[in-house]
């Protein structure tokens, strides 16, 4: 339950632009609480104020969470001078919105977008041990010695000072000189996929998150889409039911 200008809370609801609902707003055509009012700095409530506007309910609730396919070639940011971020394939009004950790610009795949600043923050603490299993194909045969060194733990940074924790690394296929593997991580450090096999000596060329905590990538989602996170699936990745291998909702 949070307070609202009530042209915010109209505009951020998608009845229109700040401009075109003050204008709603002046002709008396919304009403609170059974009562129009006119000035659009007017204070409501989202969790007990009723707000009509022209005849129909407007409810605002206070934070949105959707599951976006992240498509390569855009960004893991809110804003950017050059490349298209991942907010501009969702189609939402709400201000505030941003991606909950990174996945790099070449990287396809699962990326949660939201509003709620104290989710992410517990998502992305590195106390809480968030599963994320990525499937990727790399130039270099992946080997039983490599799922042994990943279990282990890597040294992937400048002078063995970087190190990655350990990660399940599964083989799915090996065709010529490439290898189609599952892997999975609790960190998010900085191309960490990728630097993980460098360090076996295998290149990573494609690379897509297929599961967050308890998320799932759907398979009906492509590139680009985006859907809206089910009631189940929100709360669960607020009560720490974070654990892959538990039931997730279709
Ligand atoms: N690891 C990487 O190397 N890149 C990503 O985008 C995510 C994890």
């Amino acid at each position: 339950m949070s307070q609202y200008r009530l042209d915010k809370y109209l505009a951020e609801a998608g009845l229109g632009t700040r401009t075109q609902v003050k204008a709603c707003i002046r002709k008396g055509e919304v009403i609170v609480n059974g009562v129009p009012i006119r000035r659009p700095e007017q204070k409501v409530d989202s969790g007990t104020d009723e707000v009509v506007c022209r005849g129909e309910v407007v409810c605002l609730s206070d934070f949105e969470y959707y599951l976006l396919n992240k498509p390569a070639g855009c960004v893991s940011a809110v804003t950017d001078p050059v490349s298209p971020t991942v907010l501009s394939y969702i189609d939402s009004r709400r201000t505030g919105l941003f991606p909950v950790g990174r996945l790099d610009k070449d990287t396809e795949g699962l990326l949660l977008i939201t509003n709620d600043g104290a989710l992410a923050h517990h998502l992305l603490s590195p106390k809480h041990h968030v599963d994320k299993t990525y499937y990727a194909i790399t130039e270099g045969i992946v080997t039983e010695a490599d799922v042994a060194a990943f279990a282990e733990g890597l040294h992937i940074g400048a002078e063995d000072l970087m190190t990655a924790m350990p990660a399940r690394l599964t083989i799915l296929n090996t065709e010529g000189s490439r290898s189609y593997i599952n892997v999975t991580i609790q960190e998010g450090k900085f191309h960490q996929v990728k630097r993980m096999f460098q360090a076996v000596g295998k290149e990573v060329i494609y690379l897509k998150r297929i599961s967050f905590g308890p998320l799932r990538l759907p398979d009906s989602l492509k590139p680009g889409q985006y859907r809206v996170l089910t009631d189940e699936e929100i709360t669960l990745l607020k009560t720490g039911r974070i654990d892959p291998d538990g039931p997730v909702p279709e």
